[in-house]
């Protein structure tokens, strides 16, 4: 009995080695699939399915036809390269929605083909869509496997059981429904995030699988809970080791714990494990110091998987009398929200854009940033990370149902990790927000999040509702204020135990460089004046927070202008005038204000306005106001000195002065010493255009982007603030332009292109690399001026790793086969429309064993491309073995009369109708006979290109 128990037990753990043997072990590869879609705007309906068998096949896996299915002609298509905003592509439109920036959205469809390795075969294959706006659908090799109800959210799908290898190539089509909105800003159109192709071992971390947030213990220890989800795709349960090690900024390696579990075949699993750390270096804005957790899986000693994840340690603590806390300092959030778009680029925005956009933020004093009001990108997320800006991270629906709980989890699983998040919102200005509805959703979801994420408060952007008996500030741990300044007293007094912060404030209006405000030309100006009704200007909103220690701090809405919700006006006006700096970042009058309110550290001084004004302005009083941090600020115009004034810290100061040509001056000081001096000159007329690039070089990797400054400068240098000159552009070199802007929010000029006006002084160019390295020369000249040139270097970068997009001919990989028969069978002969059971599907590169027989019908059917309808073309047997006569929709084009296996070429004329191929297959009984290999349809371009 021992025997044969040891002996079956044996024969379990040889067959368990042979089988495990045979799982793919492979190296974590992520490869990029960004480059060389086939896109085509507009919706291409999907065919009608009618009669019996298209309905059967219709409800096959691997079997939907039209746009989706891998055969669909593609190539009139245009090739794009993601990230992709089709609607930035576009005009403004009056008829087109006003919200969403006047843009027309609709509907397109994508494309992209390519090929695995046989050597993939037994990988765990996962795609990924990091952003679609706004719902799509994804097909992989004719089969749906992702519908997106979000434009905000990533997608990872598992191609695995779908994959088909060498020369067999994989088609992802996917359909964008942009019609769909979710929100009430600029949303865009199109793929316009980052794709993927990620191949893992079958045992591997999940995506976002790791869970690495520091606790603080004592004063001087912190722990480390780390949860790591595995999945094992493989056939055979898995006994695996992970092992997780804490590495320092500096590279250095702190302390390293395993465990041990084992994951079923087709099981997730989560291993749990803890790091203590002494004394660790804090992250903060001032000091964002990352530390690296790294994940190893191994399976009997072999590894099978590692993951990199990034963490930092911080204390976050709201109080409800003081505000907030970082590190046990007490400090404000100074904080805006913004949207996700740029100027010329709509939603596409280029990694490279976010680290600008940050860093100027960062330069005016913020440290904290709202993305309002979704998910953003995850290089987003990893740049406040390294950069050191906090982040109030929040959800896009208020809603419980199944499918946005998965949006929500999917959110927190992502975001978890960074030390950037110090709050979650689960939603932005609900009309529930004031009921008890809206406070059971609101537990249900504050539930979700705390589960996942029992270290960071939860709050929810409120802007009502705020005394209403049940309202969601009862079920969050920081209420969140959305304007409603002249309730914060009273709501504080009457929840004195819940902390408080602005969530939302300002929506004051300022359009660069314009100082008059004309509501009938839809003109605002430049002096912080004016704001939204439900708002506060720049300096009210600041003050509000400031002097209250009990509010958290700000969100200033916003950093940026964005396209769309061009709040209180409409057409002409297409994008909002709410930002701190214009579409393409250049500063307001708000930035200097801001900065002299929120930076400490270093002197700050600027005037406002310029000191251009027509002939007729002399001698008219003109409003002059400065932004400083100084105690005192002294005016000078042309030498003589006008006032000095203390400084007031909120409201900043203004003089009235009657224009003069000439120089104003300001000079701050503190303690009695000057520590700043500014001033605005008036300029002669421009002479020459001037490039400033935002960097000198450029990664030659076909992603890295930046903006240029693009001005116009007087014979002393001197930029002209008033200039409007229409300048036109041309690169050389391995770059691009990928769009334009001005900041002028009533202006119609396309974004794409060569050409942009200045708006008061100043433009902006987005160039992007190409795959390559050398000289970038960029050019702008406009009539009647110097134009300026400026080389930029591409320097030689490995490319980010990708896979590349093929464009194979068609190929026919589904074949039915006949009953085998004796007698010659008629090729042509009918198959009932009800039946789907005679003939048989057969899979490709196998031979039918003529048992007894001497005959068999293979049919295939295909949909001619436009080439084949028009000139015809030609389809390649690879490896055809046996006699065979080839039929294509009733007429015989071509026979072959040798039983041996060798390649076969039949042409056919110009086509119109669906085709029914028959390949009627002749051998000797018993012999096998078949398709070996590919069988493709070809163009008669494509004919001409070997295999
Ligand atoms: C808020 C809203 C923002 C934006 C803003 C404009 O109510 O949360 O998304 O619409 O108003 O003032």
């Amino acid at each position: 009995m021992t025997t044969l128990k040891s002996f079956l037990l044996l024969l379990c753990i040889s067959f368990s080695l042979q089988a495990y043997a045979q799982e793919k072990v492979t190296t974590r590869e992520v490869l990029s699939l960004d480059k060389g879609w086939s896109f085509h705007l507009g919706d291409i309906p999907y065919p009608v399915i009618k009669g019996h068998n298209a309905t059967y096949r219709n409800a096959k896996a691997g079997y939907v036809s039209g746009a989706a299915s891998p055969n669909y002609d593609d190539s009139s298509w245009r090739i794009v390269d993601l990230p992709h905003d089709w609607a930035i592509e576009g005009k403004v439109d009056p008829e087109a929605n006003l919200s969403q920036g006047y843009y027309n959205r609709g509907f397109g469809w994508y494309r992209r083909k390519f090929k695995l390795s046989p050597e993939d075969k037994g990988k765990h294959l996962e795609i990924q869509f990091d952003g679609i706006a706004t719902h799509a659908t994804i097909w992989v090799n004719g089969t749906v496997l992702h519908r997106n109800w979000c434009g905000y959210t990533s997608m990872y799908i598992d191609i695995t059981p779908y994959a088909t290898y060498g020369d067999d190539v994989n088609t992802i089509a996917v359909r964008v429904d942009a019609d769909a909105q979710e929100g009430w800003w600029y949303e865009g159109a199109g793929i316009y995030r980052h794709t993927w192709l990620v191949k893992r071992s079958p045992l591997h971390i999940i995506t976002d699988g790791v869970f690495a947030n520091p606790i603080k213990k004592t004063e001087s220890q912190w722990e480390i809970p780390v949860e790591v989800s595995l999945y094992n795709s493989g056939k055979l349960p898995a006994n695996s080791e992970v092992e997780v090690s804490l590495f320092a900024p500096d590279g250095q390696s702190i302390t390293t714990q395993t465990q041990k579990l084992s994951v079923g075949a087709l099981g997730e699993e989560i291993a749990k494990l803890s790091m203590t750390v002494e004394n660790p270096q804090l992250w903060s804005p001032d000091s964002p110091a990352l530390y690296k957790v790294k994940t190893v899986v191994k399976q009997n000693g072999t590894t099978m998987d590692k993951a990199e994840t990034n963490c930092g340690f911080r204390t976050i603590r709201f109080d409800n009398k003081t505000g907030f806390w970082l590190n046990g300092e007490n400090i404000k959030i100074k904080g805006v929200c913004n949207h996700q778009d740029h100027a010329g680029v709509g939603v596409a925005v280029p990694d490279a854009l976010w680290e600008f956009r940050l860093r100027k933020l960062k330069e005016m004093g913020v440290n904290a940033y709202r993305v309002a009001h979704n998910p953003v990108a995850k290089e987003f997320m990893a740049a406040c990370d390294s950069m050191g800006i906090m982040l109030l991270d929040e959800n896009r629906l208020f809603n419980t149902s199944p499918e946005y709980v998965r949006q929500l989890e999917w959110q927190i699983r992502r975001d978890r990790n960074c030390p950037s998040v110090i709050l979650w919102s689960v939603f932005n200005e609900e009309p529930m927000q004031g009921t008890e509805n809206g406070v059971e959703m609101v537990r249900r979801m504050y539930d979700v999040v705390k589960k996942m994420d029992p270290t960071r408060p939860i709050t929810a952007a409120m802007n009502g509702g705020f005394f209403s008996e049940y309202n969601v500030s009862q079920a969050v741990d920081v209420g969140g204020f959305n304007y409603q300044i002249e309730s914060y007293d009273r709501f504080h007094e009457e929840n004195p135990d819940l902390p408080l912060t602005s969530t939302e404030d300002g929506s004051a209006f300022m359009i660069r460089g314009e100082y008059v405000t004309d509501r009938s030309k839809n003109l605002m100006d430049s002096y912080d004046t004016q704001c939204a009704d439900w708002g506060a200007t720049h300096r009210r909103a600041w003050k509000a927070v400031a002097e209250r220690p009990w509010m958290a701090g700000c969100f200033y809405w916003t950093g940026f202008d964005y396209h769309g919700e061009p709040t209180p006006h409409r057409w002409p006006t297409v994008s909002s005038f709410f930002g701190i700096m214009d579409l393409c970042g250049f500063p307001k009058m708000a930035y200097h204000l801001h900065q002299a309110q929120w930076v400490k550290d270093k002197p700050v001084l600027e005037l406002v306005p310029h000191w251009n004004w027509p002939a007729d302005s002399i001698g008219k009083p003109i409003k002059v106001m400065a932004l400083s941090n100084a105690d005192k600020v002294k005016l000078l115009l042309n030498g003589k000195e006008i006032s000095e004034q203390t400084v007031d810290p909120y409201e900043m100061n203004t003089w009235s002065v009657p224009y003069k040509p000439g120089k104003l001056e300001a000079i701050g000081y503190k303690n009695g010493k000057i520590v700043s001096r500014t001033k605005v000159e008036t300029t002669k007329e421009p002479v020459q255009v001037r490039l400033t690039p935002y960097r000198n070089s450029l990664a030659g990797d076909g992603r890295d982007a930046m903006p240029v400054t693009v001005e116009v400068v007087d014979s002393k240098g001197r930029h002209v603030p008033t200039a409007d000159n229409m300048i036109e552009f041309t690169v050389t070199g391995p770059a691009e332009i990928i769009g334009l802007g001005n900041g002028n929010p009533n202006c119609h000029e396309p974004e794409k292109g060569n050409k942009r006006s200045l708006f008061y002084g100043l433009a902006q160019v987005i160039i992007q690399s190409k795959e390559g390295s050398g000289p970038i020369t960029l050019t702008a000249s406009t009539p009647g001026l110097k134009p300026a040139t400026i080389t930029i270097n591409a320097d030689q970068v490995a490319p980010v790793p990708s896979i590349p997009a093929e464009n194979p001919p068609m190929l026919l990989n589904k074949w039915v086969a006949s009953p085998l028969s004796t007698e010659k069978p008629d090729a042509t002969r009918q198959i009932a429309d009800n039946d789907m059971n005679s003939w048989q599907p057969i899979s490709g590169g196998d031979l039918i064993k003529l048992e007894n027989a001497n005959f068999v019908i293979l049919r295939a059917t295909f949909n001619p491309y436009q080439a084949h309808r028009q000139e015809g073309g030609s389809i390649l047997f690879k490896q055809l073995t046996g006699k065979a006569e080839i039929w294509l929709n009733g007429q015989l084009i071509g026979s072959k009369t040798t039983d041996k296996e060798e390649d076969f070429t039949v042409e056919f004329p110009a086509i119109k109708d669906r085709c029914d191929l028959r390949v009627l297959l002749n051998g000797t009984a018993n012999e096998s006979v078949g398709l070996k290999g590919n069988v493709t349809v070809r163009t008669k371009r494509s004919a001409s290109v070997s295999d």
